[in-house]
């Protein structure tokens, strides 16, 4: 038994990723109490969630009065103003024990069959769930920054969910314009890191050995896989482009793959010197002020285009457009 879908949901850790998901939950009508488990959150989050709004009007994302959305925000750092929320979205730091210490402030605010979400990344949700008093309402729903421009949206099952709930929130999710993925059963790192991670390690393996640079990998990256993945994902693509010519190629190719379990160096290198990419200026190109924030701004613009464009090809696009000639021609 789950909480009947109310109109009020929780967003608990308002940092990038809370503000761009309490903005979305905004745009799809819902009063969203936005906590703040730190006081900082609190100065930045409500600026973010007033951008992604007006933003997402501007890209036609969202046809809503932005001063009305807002109005349904109550920011808070009490936890007890989560008690009519149906669904709840954990949104603080990649760190189990502080993960641990929000669920048992949600649970005891919340009606026992409200559904309590992690945004985590890669932290197995059977790991997420040891605490928790009612395992069977608690998934994990992994959303992309930022969550209004995607419809990307990956549903995991813990070992003890129960997978009739991980069903009801794919069903809601698909009403958010959502293109939903549910993983019944939980793996470290889900469906997408798995397969992202699988693609970063062989561009290590290739730029630490001297095959190429990291511009060229990254020239590779975006012109041949990223000008179809958004489009449609690996199996339709080899079903488009010949079936028979990567039977072959896997087998010979394969074994070849980088199988690494150690941390690549090249990262490390960076990491242990505190680059932090375009935030602070250091990643694997340096940035003056100026080049980070020209970056940032070009993917946010990008974002919303690759999102339009991305519509316009819905994964059943197929079964869209056949309903469409059949309608024309009962009209007939
Ligand atoms: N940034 C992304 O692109 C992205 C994408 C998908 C998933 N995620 C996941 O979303 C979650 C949040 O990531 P983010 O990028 O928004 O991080 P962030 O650093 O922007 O925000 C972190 C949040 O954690 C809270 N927090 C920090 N220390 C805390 C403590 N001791 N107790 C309680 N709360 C604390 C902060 O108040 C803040 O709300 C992480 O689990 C991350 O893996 C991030």
């Amino acid at each position: 038994m789950i909480a009947s879908e109310s109109n009020e949901v929780g967003v608990v850790g308002l940092g990038l990723m809370g503000s761009s998901i309490a903005a979305t939950l905004l745009m799809q009508g819902y009063k969203v109490v936005a906590l703040a488990p730190q006081a900082s959150d609190l100065e930045l989050a409500p600026r973010r969630i007033q951008h992604a709004l007006e933003q997402s009007f501007k890209q036609g994302i969202h046809k809503h009065d932005v001063k009305q959305l807002e109005s349904n925000v109550l920011y808070t750092k009490d936890y007890a103003d989560l008690h009519n929320c149906f669904f709840i979205s954990e949104c603080v730091i990649e760190n189990v024990a502080v993960k641990k210490t929000v669920y048992a402030s949600i649970e005891s605010s919340v009606s026992d069959n409200a559904i309590i979400t992690t945004n985590t990344s890669a932290i197995p949700i059977t790991i997420l769930q040891e605490t928790v008093a009612r395992p069977e309402r608690f998934l994990g729903m992994h959303w992309a920054e930022p969550a209004f421009t995607t419809p990307f949206l990956e549903i995991t099952c813990g070992a003890k969910t129960d997978v009739d709930v991980a069903e009801k929130l794919y069903a809601i999710a698909s009403k958010w314009g959502k293109e939903p993925t549910l993983l019944r059963k939980d793996i470290r790192g889900f469906i997408t890191n798995r397969l992202m991670y699988a693609m970063f390690r062989e561009g290590f393996n290739l730029v630490e050995n001297g095959y190429a640079s990291i511009e060229d990998i990254d020239r590779a990256c975006r012109n041949d896989a990223g000008h179809w993945m958004t489009f449609c994902g690996m199996f339709r693509f080899m079903d488009l482009t010949g079936l028979q010519a990567y039977y072959h190629v896997i087998k010979d190719l394969f074994p070849t793959l980088s199988n690494q379990t150690e941390t690549p160096k090249l990262i490390e290198a960076i990491a242990k010197e505190g680059g932090n990419g375009v935030a602070n200026g250091r990643g694997f190109y340096k940035y003056s002020k100026e080049e980070a924030a020209a970056w940032e701004k070009a993917f946010e613009e990008f974002s919303y285009d690759i999102n339009s464009l991305a519509s316009k090809y819905p994964i059943d696009l197929v079964e869209k457009r056949l309903e469409k000639k059949q309608q024309a021609d009962e009209s007939i």
